[in-house]
């Protein structure tokens, strides 16, 4: 049996979809039944009913959006990094391998390609950087996961949130056995409030920026594949390869949903943050390419939206 923690969250959600799909025994436990969150409930929980794997898909995310965190931040360190080790304690004492569901947002910018030299770029809207990506796109390389996290409590400005999630990473460090699943701006063709694509559509200004994405149902699909395969243990960016910009997803919006409107722009970081952002917003590129040298497919970036778009 498969225990999933977070089932009733959005990103729960899908992997409960999945794992009903794969017809795979699982348990989809909520705090309402069992505290989870304590560790005292938590091991005689995995005592009684032995999972073979556990889910982690709970943490905070904070509603609206991450800048609640910033005024609720002791339930953000508890959802975020003090779960990640409960669990991480309680599977490593009953045996249990497991996955955490962590984030991208752990990292600002990119790896910037210029005249042969590497170098990381925080900030891919200063207008040289943006110039640059513009005329030649294969200078931005992802963040690997052997990088360190440059958005975090160590490498400030950066906001709680991604400190959280930063810091839930660096506490799970030490134990084996388990695999930390990197998501990154979800987004699929189902129309809702946490999707990528929907928000887009309701925000009355967008805010430009390169991104790495990930398809919500895909993501789920391709933590559960590395498991079934019994690919290593360890951090794995699980986005779909290459990145965009909102730019492009606002190009493929209008044209595959046939939208008439015009969508109007932040004309500036300064702009976004002076009236429609308190908190600094993690806009990344990740790099891929240890999930698929283990053989786990995810669709190109500009294939898996498009798709999403058709089938909206
Ligand atoms: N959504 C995104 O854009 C995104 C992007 C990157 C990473 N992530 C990560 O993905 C994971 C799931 O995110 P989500 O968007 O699915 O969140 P969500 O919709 O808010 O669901 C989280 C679930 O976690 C459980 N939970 C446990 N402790 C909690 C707490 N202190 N506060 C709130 N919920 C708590 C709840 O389930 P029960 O109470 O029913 O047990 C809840 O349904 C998180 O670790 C998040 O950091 C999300």
């Amino acid at each position: 049996m498969i225990l999933l923690l977070g089932g009733t969250g959005y990103i729960g959600e899908a992997f409960y979809t999945e794992l009903r799909r794969r017809s795979l025994p699982f348990q989809n436990l909520t705090r309402a039944e069992v505290d989870y969150t304590k560790f005292r409930e938590l091991v005689p929980f995995l005592g009684r009913t032995k999972p073979s794997f556990v889910v982690n898909c709970a943490g905070y995310t904070g509603k609206p959006n991450v800048d609640a965190c910033e005024l609720n931040r002791a339930e953000t360190l508890l959802g975020n990094t003090v779960l990640a080790q409960t669990i991480a304690q309680a599977c490593d004492m009953m045996q249990i391998p497991w996955g955490h569901v962590s984030s991208g947002c752990i990292y600002s910018g990119a790896k910037i390609v210029e005249n042969g030299l590497v170098r990381i770029e925080a900030d891919l809207t200063k207008p040289d950087v943006a110039e640059l990506i513009e005329r030649q796109p294969t200078c931005v390389q992802g963040f690997k996961e052997t990088d360190e996290p440059n958005f975090s409590f160590r490498k400030p400005p950066c906001s709680f949130y991604s400190a959280s999630k930063a810091l839930g990473e660096e506490v799970l460090a030490g134990f084996d056995r388990l695999f930390v699943w990197r998501l990154r701006i979800p987004f699929d063709e189902f129309d809702g409030p946490r999707n990528y694509l929907s928000k887009i559509q309701r925000y009355s200004k967008v805010y430009d920026n390169v991104n790495s994405i990930s398809h919500r149902g895909e993501f789920a699909r391709a933590c559960l594949d590395l498991w079934d395969r019994r690919a290593p243990f360890g951090v794995y960016n699980v986005t779909n390869p290459g990145w965009t910009t909102t730019r492009k997803v606002v190009e493929r919006i209008r044209e595959i949903l046939r939208l008439q409107r015009d969508f109007e722009f932040w004309k500036s970081d300064e702009e976004f943050y002076r009236i429609a952002a308190k908190t600094p917003r993690s806009n990344c590129v990740l790099d891929a390419t240890k999930l698929l040298s283990t053989g786990v497919r995810m669709r190109p970036v500009e294939e898996a939206l498009d798709e999403a778009l058709r089938r909206w």
